[in-house]
């Protein structure tokens, strides 16, 4: 069952129905003000931080679900209604949430009463701006009383939910215009030397700031009471919970239709210049934003930026087939979910409180693989950012906060993994880019200026980190955990509430992973050629013979005999194997190891990716393992204690699933990889959304699993891995249009369903375009038959070329 449609043309997701199986959301925003908004007009919005800097109050985990946003009551001769159908959940004669990049219109019709409400976040500015359209579509005149509402936040966010206490005494507000702006300075008067307000370009008949006051104490959203009466009180608040209410009388005779624009903004003052005069703020630089969207002429232009700014980050990458789901997915939505998770990384979504978690050092050079080719230059800062958390030894903090960018010291390191994405996301960075002065970029260890080196030994310390920890086998040592942060073979946890992650009790130097030892030999290639680059031909040498030793330690030690193992555990005994009862098989060595190219020439590969599809394959993408655990394992962990089918024990984790289908395509199987992919791709679910749940235009990190109760519903959508892994998996070996050092690499693997396509690549700053002729006989290992501007090549590189000019290329496989 659908609740929408896609209207590709216009780049949006339209969702026709209030009642959709879990809130659908967006991000508003892309560089430094981000607000979260769902199909109903809840969420919060944002100033850098999700938790030092949120504006707007959010409670999650509430019932009903989704409560707080920004709402618009409408009292149409005493009935009350929203056009966002939430909070008061009156019955709509149309709905429609129309959710596009970067900016959400949602549209709601009562008894011949249209309000249209589109929210965005324009292009460098720090604030949101809600422009509000009401029609008159009766034959008779309208008197609605129309009331605006934020719940303000600004302090922070965690505090709010520990030590409220505190927040009730120290709200503070500012009223101007009468009640057409309302501030928020909450603590200004000391340490923060930044506010909110929230504006409306009109006079107002009445205003409300204190949350109290504009609902009744013991009224629910549903009910405001400011609303009901269809009166503002004039409520001043002082502490409690603040909150900007816009009362406005809004007449409208028939036909007539009225907008409002309502700028809900953030600013900082300098310190010295904080305050107009004592106890009054400093408001020149909030009516300088007011300014700039006071008219809907202005709100238009900014739509027209947004629009453009995204036409030109996607226009870096499309692919024109007879496929509309392959297109919308390749074109607009996979590519805006890397934005938006390149840019949270793991913090703020429906799943995530924006409270817990900073950036991850793994997540986020993962993110960059799908992002890279958006924004080259934010992906080179990013790449600095996290390298310089690193430590000496080559270890890494496993989490950063993203305001102070130190590393957190309460996860602290361990992750044996993370070292070794750092490579991976330089690797993908210069293949973009061209850029290798990056290496030499000076970089510090843990923040500390003194203990800067180029960036080039940052990558030779994570390369050699695995060599300085291997274990019995001669595999890598696993650590806390590797890329499945709940395969905790160091911790034998059994008191309820220690972190699995970080209560290490064991000694750590005999449980190895065959995961961190696959992604070693597949990163090695890259390390040892930037290597080879700066002239440091033995460095190479040494990395290419110790991945060949690798390679070998992993099909004497790290085979099954029909798969890889997963890893050895602290007693040396092996995990992901057919001489156990439970979780005989994993994904994620069986992706990695094979993309590595392990076993490709010896067969193992081809055997490991069988068996994943004889025993992992199921209807809704490939589970992570199975059979589930059953039991709790003290000596496995976290991923024990899932119930089947959830999560790390034996869901479908969407973000490794793409290893396979790369894994696939590079034994040249592109009907099975295809098919793969097909399964956890959002817009190829979207039939499907009553099982599925969640948006069906962006990937969900996990499905459950064959053994859940609730096969094929999906938890966690937005912020995962998975946008990153897919795009590349997709971009790169499907449809084959990859980016190397040397060239741009044009080798599709698709399989027979898709006979023709069109690629169009920009990359440093030259366009490329392919058109495709696919057979679906090719495997990564048979080269394609290509023409460069009309000229027949060998091989599968096309060399770089100048920027500036258009390259036609035709490809036949
Ligand atoms: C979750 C994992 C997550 C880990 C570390 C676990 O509770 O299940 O998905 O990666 O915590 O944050
Ligand atoms: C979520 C984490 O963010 C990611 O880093 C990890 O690899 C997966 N969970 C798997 O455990």
């Amino acid at each position: 069952m659908r609740f929408g449609y896609f209207d590709d043309k216009n780049r949006e997701y339209v969702i026709t129905t209030p009642k959709t199986p879990y809130p659908w959301i967006n991000y508003l925003g892309s560089e430094k003000f981000f607000s979260l908004v769902s199909h109903r007009a809840g969420g919060y919005c944002f100033y850098r931080d999700a938790r030092l800097r949120r504006l707007m109050r959010y409670r999650y985990n509430n019932v009903p679900t989704d409560v707080g946003g920004r709402y618009f009551y409408i009292n149409d001769g005493g009935e009350v209604w929203n056009p966002s159908f939430a909070p008061t959940n009156t019955a709509l004669d149309a709905f429609e949430c129309r959710h596009g990049l970067g900016y959400t219109r949602i549209t709601g019709e009562r008894k011949g009463v249209r309000a249209s409400l589109l929210m965005l976040v324009p292009t460098g500015h720090t604030a949101e701006v809600h422009e509000l359209r009401i029609k008159n579509n009766t034959a008779a005149p309208k008197n609605l009383k129309v009331f605006s509402f934020i719940e303000w936040c600004l302090w922070n966010a965690y505090d709010d939910m520990t030590n409220y206490q505190r927040n009730f005494s120290t709200g503070e507000v500012e009223v101007e215009g009468g009640g057409s702006t309302l501030y928020h300075k909450t603590e200004y008067r000391e340490r923060r030397d930044h506010f909110a307000f929230y504006h409306v370009n009109a006079k107002v008949a009445g205003f409300d700031t204190d949350r109290e006051t504009f609902f009744g104490l013991y009224n629910d959203w549903s009910a405001p009471q400011v609303a009901g009466k269809g009166e503002s009180s004039g409520s001043v608040a002082s502490g409690w919970a603040p909150i900007a209410s816009h009362g406005l009388d809004v007449a409208l005779a028939p036909g007539e239709e009225k907008t409002f624009v309502f700028t809900l903004g953030y600013v900082e003052n300098p310190r010295e210049d904080k305050w107009e005069k004592p106890g009054v703020i400093n408001k020149t630089r909030a009516h300088d934003l007011i300014q700039k969207f006071s008219q809907p002429e202005q709100v238009a232009a900014a739509m027209k930026g947004l629009a453009d700014h995204w036409s030109n980050l996607l226009s870096n990458y499309a692919v024109e087939s007879t496929d509309e789901k392959l297109n919308r997915t390749v074109n607009i939505w996979n590519p805006y979910q890397c934005m938006v998770t390149f840019n949270m990384s793991r913090s703020a979504s429906y799943f995530e409180t924006g409270i817990g978690r900073g950036m991850g050092f793994r997540d986020s050079n993962q993110d960059l693989l799908g992002f890279v080719h958006l924004v080259p230059e934010r992906a080179r800062e990013r790449i600095i950012d996290i390298a310089s958390t690193q430590f000496p030894d080559g270890s890494a903090y496993h989490q950063y906060q993203p305001l102070t960018k130190r590393g957190n010291n309460d996860v602290g390191s361990g992750f044996n993994d993370d070292p070794l994405w750092l490579i991976f996301g330089v690797a993908a960075y210069i293949r973009e880019t061209g850029d290798y002065g990056i290496l030499d970029e000076q970089v510090p260890y843990d923040n500390d200026p003194k203990s800067a080196t180029t960036l080039f030994e940052h990558l030779k310390r994570s390369f050699n980190h695995v060599l300085n920890n291997l274990g019995p086998h001669g595999l890598p040592l696993i650590g806390r955990a590797d890329w499945n942060d709940c395969l905790n073979l160091n911790c034998f946890s059994e008191t309820p509430d220690e972190s699995f992650q970080t209560t290490g009790n064991k000694t750590g130097r005999t449980a190895e992973s065959v995961f961190i030892a696959g992604m070693f030999v597949g990163v090695a290639p890259d390390y040892a050629y930037l290597a080879e680059r700066r002239g440091l031909a033995d460095d190479a040498k040494k990395a290419r013979a110790e991945a060949s030793k690798m390679t070998d330690v992993v099909l004497k030690h790290g085979w099954d005999g029909e798969w890889f193992l997963r890893a050895y555990d602290f007693f040396g005994k092996k995990v992901g194997t057919k001489e156990t009862k439970e979780a005989q098989i994993f994904i994620e060595p069986q992706g990695f190891c094979v993309m590595a190219g392990i076993g490709v020439e010896g067969g193992q590969a081809k055997k490991a990716l069988d068996s994943v599809k004889e025993r992992l394959d199921t209807k809704y993408g490939i589970v992570l393992n199975s059979p589930p655990y059953t039991e709790y394992h003290v000596e496995l962990g976290e991923i024990s204690s899932y119930p089947p089918g959830y999560k790390e024990n034996a869901g479908i984790f969407c973000h490794n699933n793409p290893w396979i289908i790369i894994a696939e395509t590079m034994i040249g199987r592109g009907d099975r990889a295809f098919e793969y992919w097909k399964k956890i791709a959002p817009a190829y679910l979207e039939e499907q959304s009553e099982i599925h749940r969640l948006e069906p235009y962006v990937y969900a990190q996990m499905i459950a699993g064959k053994d859940a109760v609730r096969h094929g519903e999906a938890k966690n959508s937005w912020l995962t891995g998975t946008a990153a892994w897919n795009f590349v998996a997709i971009s790169q070996y499907l449809l084959g249009v990859r980016p190397d050092f040397d060239g741009l690499r044009i080798h599709p693997c698709l399989g027979s369903e898709i006979g023709k396509f069109t690629v169009t690549r920009k990359c440093r700053g030259a366009e490329y375009r392919i058109h495709v002729k696919n057979s679906g006989k090719s495997g990564l290992s048979g080269a394609p038959k290509l023409t460069v501007d009309g000229k027949a090549v060998s091989g599968d590189l096309v060399p770089y070329a100048k920027p500036g000019s258009t390259v036609i290329i035709d490809c036949e496989v």
